[in-house]
């Protein structure tokens, strides 16, 4: 056992501090705000972490200390805020009443109609303020590809954003009060494991790595939560029980980024967001792809260990992380182990992961010099959309020009995300020519029996996965192609 065991959450939610002695494990946020506390100022749009009109800013002590950034309340659980400082929209207006800048830039530039999103809108636009005071209009329209408005139009409200960039954000609320709210948050957060046991199950929150691991010894049927954006659904759209559920975002030694110059290690708890500058920096197409992730919101909660971990055959890193050749380092107890990424997939649902165990962090090698490597998305919308067909190359000439190695990946093409080794094979130890890669795309008939569902027909995934080698070929010869919504139904990167 711990040290401590506490029986209550605690956390700051707008300028109170909450205790909760009885918290179900499917409850989320949202819910928490309209049905118990009143806090009707946080809409719910689509309940899956696509709309923003949920979005609040959630403050949380992290490796670069206190950092607010934006999340869909619909999709995280109560049970993640141990030691958060929730802030809502009812935050923002002052004692008198009067609006916040950002909500009177609103007013002022005709930013709302109906009103639905505005809240969220608002608060997209507040994160973003706090962060990057003088946002330009690249840096606004990325804060905004998680809120849709279906009446007003953007125009205006990126008016209003814009209005707001460069003005002086220092006598704000949050900026006043982030010592204190960073020395509160501190104490809340006492290392101590939080275990709650409601009529709907028990909620763990460990207090420590070692405590993870002992803790799904003890509960290896867990549901272990990190990000939320994939269990939050399994909740809010099929109603899934995840009792017990384990809660692992507090813990900031799984939230260590690392580099050694042959890669990146990420612990399993690092989000998107916080991946961002080192992953586009060393492999600048995965900065692309990464932007391509959901929404701001979700990237701030999302995880990549999250993404590998359950195991979905159309989830967005796995493609480009196997054709990189990335290891994965489990843990369970005090034993770890480290395999090649694409070793991890199984089968549809099925895993290597043993019973307690769980994934620890992400070794992402940078491709040597001279490496080819390309990332391809394939979506209905460019935004906030999972992919029909995902899709990595990594591929080296040697000197004569010929094939030396190459490591093509998919992901919704199997019940996996899964290399085309009959594709590799027809082109390693041949030259590099359209004649060969186009002989070669037959071979992806040997690899891959697609499906067909709602996001396309298993037709339009071969023909596009074969042509996506071709794409890849032609750019590896200088060709620019740029394939616009137009020429293509589908988005890609
Ligand atoms: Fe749509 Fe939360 S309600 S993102
Ligand atoms: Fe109506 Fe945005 S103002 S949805």
């Amino acid at each position: 056992m711990p040290d401590a065991v506490r029986h209550e959450l605690r956390f700051i939610l707008n300028s109170e501090v909450v205790h909760l002695k009885d918290v179900a494990p499917t409850l989320t946020l949202l819910d928490f705000l309209r049905l118990q506390r009143r806090l009707t100022g946080t809409k719910e749009g689509c309940a899956e972490g696509d709309c923003g009109a949920c979005t609040v800013l959630i403050g949380r002590l992290g490796t670069k200390g206190l950092v607010y950034e934006t999340v869909n309340a619909c999709i995280r659980f109560v049970g993640s805020l141990d030691a958060c400082h929730v802030v809502t929209v009812e935050h923002l207006a002052d004692l008198n009443g009067n609006l916040h800048p950002i909500q009177q830039a609103m007013v002022d530039f005709h930013g709302s109609q109906c009103g639905f999103c505005t809240p969220g809108i608002v608060m997209s636009l507040y994160g973003l303020w706090l962060e990057t005071p003088t946002a330009d209009a690249a840096r606004i329209e990325k804060t905004l590809q998680g809120n849709l408005c279906r009446c007003t139009g953007y125009e205006a409200i990126l008016n209003a954003a814009e209005a707001m960039s460069g003005t002086d954000n220092s006598s704000d609320k949050l900026v006043v009060t982030h010592e204190a709210i960073s020395q509160k948050l501190s104490e809340l957060s006492d290392g101590s494991r939080v275990e709650i046991d409601s009529p709907s199950g028990k909620t763990i929150v460990p207090g420590s790595v070692d405590d993870l691991a002992e803790v799904l010894e003890a509960y290896p049927e867990a549901t272990v939560v990190a990000g939320s954006t994939d269990v939050g659904l399994w909740v809010t759209k099929h109603m899934h029980d995840i009792a017990p559920a384990v809660f692992i975002g507090n813990l900031v030694e799984l939230q260590t980024i690392s580099e050694d110059g042959t890669g990146i290690t990420l612990g399993a708890g690092v989000t998107y967001t916080d991946a961002f500058e080192a992953v586009s920096r060393s492999i600048p197409t995965m900065g692309d792809l990464w932007d391509r992730i959901g929404g701001e919101q979700v990237r701030n909660m999302g995880t990549v260990g999250g993404n590998i971990a359950n195991g979905s055959p159309i989830g967005d890193t796995p493609p480009p992380l196997i054709a990189l050749g990335a290891k994965l380092t489990l843990q369970k107890g005090s034993e770890t182990r480290t395999i090649a990424l694409e070793d991890y997939f199984i089968d549809y649902g099925k895993q290597d992961r043993a019973p307690g165990e769980f994934v620890r962090s992400v070794f992402i090698p940078i491709p040597p010099e001279g490496d080819r490597f390309a990332v391809y998305k394939i979506s209905k919308r460019r935004d906030e959309d999972i992919s029909a067909v995902c899709a990595a190359f990594r591929l080296r000439l040697a000197d004569d020009g010929k094939v030396e190695d190459a490591s093509f990946a998919f992901g919704g093409m199997a019940a996996t995300p899964k290399r085309a080794t009959a594709v590799e094979k027809a082109l390693i130890g041949g030259p590099w020519g359209e004649a060969e890669v186009e002989r070669a795309m037959a071979a992806f008939e040997e690899d891959f029996t697609p499906l067909t569902d709602w996001r396309a027909s298993a037709q339009y995934r071969m023909l596009a996965t074969k042509n996506l080698l071709k794409r890849f070929y032609l750019e590896t010869k200088g060709q620019n192609v740029q394939v616009t919504r137009h020429q293509n139904a589908l988005a890609e990167v």
